[in-house]
């Protein structure tokens, strides 16, 4: 461990700290495409949808794109820091914190349901993504999509083996390190956050899972994979994918 990066830290949950940052740090990422794209992904797979939900909606950066259209929608994420940060952008929104693995819905909630942006990699082992399908199961109706991306090895030993960042905004900013330990297939993401006077360390573990075992649990928990796409385009994902978008129905 560097003394410099871990000194005169205050140790934090994944979020509780970024979640103030977090907006800033992803200020590179288009929601705005991401969002159409998803909607593509609806008529690719010719499904009406009237209402749904974000499983991990973040700050709703997502979301905010379905302002203003058709749809009526949710938004749920384990980190309330994260809701907080959400809140802020809605009025009337429904936004709630809920863990993926025991989601607070009824069944047959929703007509699609989703989880961006590498979230089901936060999911520690296959009982966990058995755990998270078998709900989005349940509060999808008959027939609902389930659009999820993860992240793939190849992602993580290319550019996150050994990984470091920075980024300062005045009175906030952030160094990050990233590790891929390919063995275990886990990718850490280490924050030294600071907000004013204060640090913060947060440690972010993601486990990267074979195409083999997400089939599997998709297929015990009643879903018809509908396409597993490259990255943000119509291609079929392949060996050489770095982001995988899976569109999955249930039967
Ligand atoms: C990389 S962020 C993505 C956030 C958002 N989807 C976006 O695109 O900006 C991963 C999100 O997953 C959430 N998350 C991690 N584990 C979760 C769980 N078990 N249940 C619900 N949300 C979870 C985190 O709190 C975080 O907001």
């Amino acid at each position: 461990m560097k003394h410099s990066f871990y000194s005169n830290m205050q140790i934090t949950q994944p979020y509780d700290k970024l979640a103030l940052i977090y907006d800033k740090l992803m200020s590179h990422v288009n929601y705005k495409i991401w969002a159409d794209y998803i909607i593509s992904l609806f008529q690719y797979s010719d499904i009406k949808v009237n209402s749904l939900i974000d499983l991990s909606c973040g700050t709703g950066s997502l979301l905010t794109n379905f302002i203003n259209k058709q749809y009526s929608f949710w938004g749920s994420d384990i980190s309330f820091p994260m809701i907080s940060q959400a809140q802020k952008k809605f009025d009337n929104t429904c936004l709630i914190v809920s863990d993926v693995k025991q989601i607070a819905f009824k069944p047959n909630s929703f007509d699609a349901v989703l989880l961006l942006y590498d979230s089901l990699n936060y999911m520690q082992n296959e009982e966990q993504i058995d755990k998270l399908f078998n709900e989005v199961n349940r509060i999808l109706r008959k027939g609902g999509v389930f659009i999820f991306d993860v992240i793939t090895d190849l992602l993580c030993k290319t550019h996150y083996k050994n990984f470091e960042e920075e980024e300062n905004w005045g009175e906030s900013g952030y160094l990050r390190h990233s590790h891929y330990n390919e063995n275990i297939n886990i990718q850490q993401n280490d924050f030294r956050i600071t907000i004013g006077n204060n640090t913060f360390f947060e440690s972010h573990i993601q486990k990267v899972f074979s195409d083999m075992k997400i089939v599997k649990c998709l297929n015990q928990n009643n879903f018809e994979i509908a396409a597993q796409l490259d990255d943000f385009t119509f291609h079929h994902s392949g060996d050489d994918s770095e982001r995988v978008h899976n569109v999955c129905l249930k039967k």
